[in-house]
């Protein structure tokens, strides 16, 4: 396997996301890498495939791009091509498999590496980054910051969570306040809780200014 392997990851992903505008840029792989990696050095996860897995998480994305997702034929190229064992690769794959939110469908990672990377991935989806991202996301799929008449759908399936039209405020109801009870591990939860009770502040505010109570 490549010594840089780690570091020719990021140089990837930096060429992978350079024009996304939906809250998956390149900094958003770059702070789940981070993240993922405190994680594990906590949990004690092997850090390479926390690592990898983190790094090529969404470069196979079904949203970003839906022609190499059911093989992630982009990630598992990356790492043919950098001397990875076919094994490993079989590995980091199955990380990134269970990374993604599924709304009721969601699942709960079978290894301690696939549970540092999901925590990491949903810990970038909440806070005052995740509010940024929610709004940045929003606005480039032309969906309505907030509409009273349009409540939001709880408890949905991985098909409706995709192809349901929405707000972005509803969608702190539909997936982002229900993050927080999803984390793996206790080093995550501990950032989720802070994290939480920042953004549920700030749709407080938001739907006290809405009905102009200040
Ligand atoms: P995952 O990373 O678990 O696959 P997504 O790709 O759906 O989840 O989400 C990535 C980012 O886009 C997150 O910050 C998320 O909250 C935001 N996002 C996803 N769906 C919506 C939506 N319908 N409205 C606003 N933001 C969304
Ligand atoms: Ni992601």
């Amino acid at each position: 396997m490549d010594k840089n392997i780690v570091c020719d990851a990021i140089e990837y992903v930096k060429t992978v996301f350079k024009d996304d505008y939906s809250g998956h840029d390149y900094f958003h792989t770059l702070r789940v890498y981070k993240l993922a990696t405190r994680i594990a050095e906590h949990e004690n996860a092997d850090l390479l495939t926390v690592q990898l897995a983190a790094l090529l998480h969404d470069v196979d994305d079904v949203k970003l791009s839906p022609e190499t997702h059911a093989n992630k034929d982009r990630a598992v190229a990356f790492l043919r091509e950098h001397g990875v064992s076919v094994d490993m690769i079989k590995t980091v794959c199955e990380v990134i498999d269970e990374v993604s939110f599924r709304g009721a469908d969601s699942v709960s990672p079978k290894t301690i590496e696939g549970k540092c990377v999901q925590d990491a991935d949903r810990l970038d989806a909440i806070g005052a980054i995740g509010i940024a991202r929610t709004f940045a996301f929003g606005g480039s799929h032309k969906q309505a910051i907030y509409d009273p008449d349009v409540k939001p759908l709880l408890n949905m399936s991985e098909s409706q969570y995709r192809n349901h039209v929405s707000t972005t405020l509803n969608h702190f109801y539909e997936k982002l306040f229900l993050l927080k009870d999803m984390m793996n591990t206790s080093t995550a939860k501990k950032l989720a809780e802070e994290r939480d009770e920042y953004m549920r502040g700030f749709v407080a505010e938001f739907l006290d200014e809405w009905d102009g109570n200040r």
